[in-house]
This record gives C-alpha cells, sequence and structure tokens, in this order.
C-alpha cells in the first residue's frame, strides 16, 4: 500500500490582506523546520488578492509550504465577470485548489456539476484538487449523511482517470463542524473518510483508494488533531479559523507530538 503523506491545509477564507499575508507567512517559516516539512505538506489557501505577495515572498525565502487558492472557475477565460481561471492560478505556482466548500455550495450556488467541470479544469492546468464534500445537520438527523457523501463524491469525480484520483485530496468536513466548535468525534470523522475511501474504491479501483488523501475538516484545533490524524482513513486537515494564527497552525501541522 503506497504511504500516504500527511497535507495540513490551512483555508483562511475571506480573511487577511497581502500585507497580514506575508507577515503570516514569515511567522509559519521561523516556527516549522525542515523536519516538519518532511513528515507532513503543509498548504495554505489565501484569498486571491493575496497570491502574489504569498509567492513572491514563499518564493524569495525556498519557505517549502504549498501555495493553494480556494475556488476557480473552470474557463481558462472569457466573459466571467469576478472569477479567476485555473490558468491564472498556475501561472503563480498554486498547487493545490479547494473545490466545492461547502460555504460555496450554501452561498454561491455550487452544484456537484460545477464542481465536476471544476476539477476537471484544475487537473488540466496541472494542479491538485481539493475536493470537499460534507452533509448539513438536517441531513444527518435525517440519516442521510452516507447518501449526501456518496452523491457528492460519485458526481464530483465523475469521468476523471484513476490516476487523477489517486493523485487528488478530498476532503471531509461535515458541515455541522465548519467553525461551530463542534469537531466530529474521530469514529465520525473516520466513518466519512472510510466512505469517500469506500466510493474511489468502487469507481476508480484499489489503486486510486489507496493513494488518494482524505482530508478531515471542521472545527481542528492543536487540542484535537492527533487524535483525528490517529484515523486509519484520515491523511490530513483542512484548517480554517485555527489556520490564521501561526501559534495553533504550527502546532496543528506538528500533530505528532500535540
Ligand atoms: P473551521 O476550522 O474554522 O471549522 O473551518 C473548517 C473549514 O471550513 C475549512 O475549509
Amino acid at each position: 500500500m503506497p504511504e500516504r503523506k500527511p497535507l495540513i491545509s490551512g483555508n483562511w477564507k475571506m480573511h487577511m490582506n497581502h500585507l497580514e499575508a506575508i507577515q503570516l507567512i514569515q511567522k509559519l517559516s521561523y516556527a516549522l523546520d525542515h523536519a516538519d516539512y518532511a513528515a507532513t505538506d503543509v498548504s495554505i489557501h489565501p484569498p486571491f488578492t493575496n497570491l502574489r505577495s504569498a509567492q513572491t515572498v514563499i518564493d524569495a525565502d525556498s519557505i517549502p509550504i504549498a501555495l493553494g487558492a480556494q475556488h476557480c472557475h473552470w474557463e481558462e477565460s472569457g466573459a466571467f465577470t469576478g472569477e479567476v481561471s485555473p490558468a491564472m492560478l498556475a501561472k503563480l505556482a498554486v498547487s493545490y485548489v479547494i473545490a466545492g466548500h461547502s460555504e460555496r455550495r450554501q452561498l454561491f450556488g455550487e452544484t456537484d456539476e460545477n464542481v465536476n467541470r471544476r476539477l476537471k479544469a484544475i487537473l488540466a492546468a496541472g494542479m491538485i484538487p481539493i475536493m470537499c464534500c460534507g452533509e448539513t445537520l438536517d441531513e444527518r438527523e435525517a440519516d442521510q449523511t452516507e447518501t449526501r457523501i456518496t452523491t457528492q463524491v460519485d458526481a464530483g469525480l465523475a469521468g476523471l482517470k484513476r490516476d487523477q484520483v489517486g493523485a487528488m485530496v478530498i476532503a471531509y468536513e461535515p458541515v455541522w463542524a465548519i467553525g461551530t466548535g463542534h469537531t466530529a468525534t474521530p469514529a465520525d470523522a473516520q466513518a466519512g473518510c472510510a466512505l469517500i475511501r469506500d466510493r474511489v474504491r468502487a469507481n476508480f479501483g484499489a489503486d486510486a483508494a489507496a493513494s488518494v488523501r482524505v482530508q478531515y475538516g471542521g472545527s481542528v484545533k492543536p487540542v484535537n488533531v492527533a487524535e483525528l490524524m490517529a484515523q486509519t482513513d484520515i491523511d490530513g486537515a483542512l484548517v480554517g479559523g485555527a489556520s490564521l494564527e501561526v501559534d495553533s497552525f504550527s502546532r496543528i501541522v506538528r500533530f505528532r507530538l500535540q
């Protein structure tokens, strides 16, 4: 079975201007060392307006943190006011792009179908998608968790190649756990991540299932990260609030020491 290197990703959401971003990245680079990067991949996903500044500081100081984006359009260019294309992100040395975050699904009308188009465009531009899925509280209470995750994973990944899926990242983010302080229990987080891997196995085979990295997201903090990361099918974390402070994010990256 291939070794899956953990990936800890900071989703900054709509926080930080470009000057604050430069400061946070520099402080993170002082807090983390080569042993951390050797053990764990780290990505940060600042707002679009910060990407150029972030790229410049990462490049100038050779910081082994991968640059990520939070969203993109699927077309390469065109009349899409307010949107940013995968090619534009790739040009800024962006490595990972989040697609289908629940906030985009709920607040900006993103559907499984356009998440799927986005994934194909991100892959075509040579970047790695982080596809988010997860159930709402209503769906969980109505016993719809499994159906919801299955639908999102099957529809989101439709038409992708086995090796593309095997190299990508899928994040299980139960909507009720995001920004609420109500982390899923390690057992619930594991169940969601295992279901995602099962769907990948059913649709794309054992090799893709063995290598796809599955993150958990939703109120991940230094106090709960170690127990989450100890679960068999959890290969990383997609961190919101706790990624905005150098102390909490670096402690999450160092989850083995918590
Ligand atoms: P919080 O860590 O703030 O709950 O956010 C999780 C999230 O949505 C990451 O994408």
